[in-house]
């Protein structure tokens, strides 16, 4: 032992003390960045995939040729209009934890604008000078925290243009291709409640997870900030038929655990 002097032996604790500390430091941050940035980039694809629904549908309906009906037939009924058909998603979609709304400032003739508040008028404002950007917000909602984020709606093809300025009693009928018409705003749920964050009573410890769920197997992983320390818990369950009898089990787990360590009393 004559070789490990007293010196040798404070530093490397000292330097053991100091990553430790800076782990404690850290990962819940990058945990949390983590989480937001993998909310993010999912509630982008949902936008974008909704707005090319749209359009899509937008250059279908209006390519169809209104042919007469043959002799003795009664005609379908039209197809709706394109924002009609995304109306009725968003309908559909109002009581779901993520959902989302289309919106412009400039509604169809009869139709009440809808209202713009402080998020939706910057977003608006910020899609007039680039298109091309994707405007977001952390935003709490019930209590919960969610990722506000819009994304615009453009005139992309001729036909959004010829059936907007088509209408003659609209107040604006000067569309050009390329124009903002609207925007797609999606509300994501940022913290899955239904895991390890399941039973903590409410608002009384700071904590933020990722979830992740490959057949059987589900996992949590997040951190729980308590006033003499950060836990950092995952939980991996394996064998539920059902995700619906994992979650309760994970939630358990984790509540024993910030019992266990000092963070929830017993
Ligand atoms: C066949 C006609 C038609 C075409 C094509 C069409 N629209 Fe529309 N659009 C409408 C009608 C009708 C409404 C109002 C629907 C309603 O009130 O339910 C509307 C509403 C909208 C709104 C929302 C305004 C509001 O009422 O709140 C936006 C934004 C919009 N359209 C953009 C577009 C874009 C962009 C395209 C092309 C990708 C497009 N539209 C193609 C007929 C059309």
């Amino acid at each position: 032992m004559s070789g490990v002097t007293t010196p040798f032996i404070v530093i490397v604790s000292g330097l053991v003390g100091a990553i430790v500390m800076a782990l404690i430091a850290l990962v819940p941050a990058t945990m949390r960045e983590a989480t937001i940035d993998a909310v993010r980039r999912g509630a982008i694809d949902a936008a974008e995939q909704l707005r090319m629904t749209h359009e899509r549908y937008a250059a279908t309906v209006s390519s169809r040729p209104r042919l007469p009906a043959p002799k003795g037939v009664i005609r379908p009924v039209e197809p709706p209009s394109p924002s009609a058909f995304l109306q009725d998603l968003v309908n559909e979609t109002r009581s779901r934890p993520n959902r989302f709304e289309f919106l412009s400032p400039f509604p169809w003739p009869g139709r009440e604008p809808p209202a713009f508040d402080e998020f939706r008028k910057q977003a608006w404002k910020t899609f007039q000078r680039d298109p091309n950007v994707v405007f977001t917000n952390e935003e709490t909602l019930d209590g919960q925290r969610h990722l506000r984020l819009a994304v615009p709606v453009r005139m992309t093809t001729q036909s959004c243009v010829d059936c907007h300025n088509g209408e003659t009693t609209s107040p604006k009928r000067d569309w050009a291709m390329g124009d903002v018409a609207g925007m797609i705003e999606m509300l994501t749920l940022q913290q899955n409640t239904r895991r390890i964050g399941r039973y903590f009573p409410e608002g009384a410890l700071p904590w933020g997870s990722k979830t992740g769920t490959v057949g059987d197997v589900s996992h949590d992983a997040g951190f729980v900030r308590g006033a003499g320390g950060d836990m950092i818990i995952v939980v991996f369950t394996r064998g539920f038929p059902v995700l619906h009898d994992a979650e309760p089990v994970m939630g358990e787990i984790a509540r024993l655990a910030a019992v266990a360590s000092g963070l929830l009393p017993a």
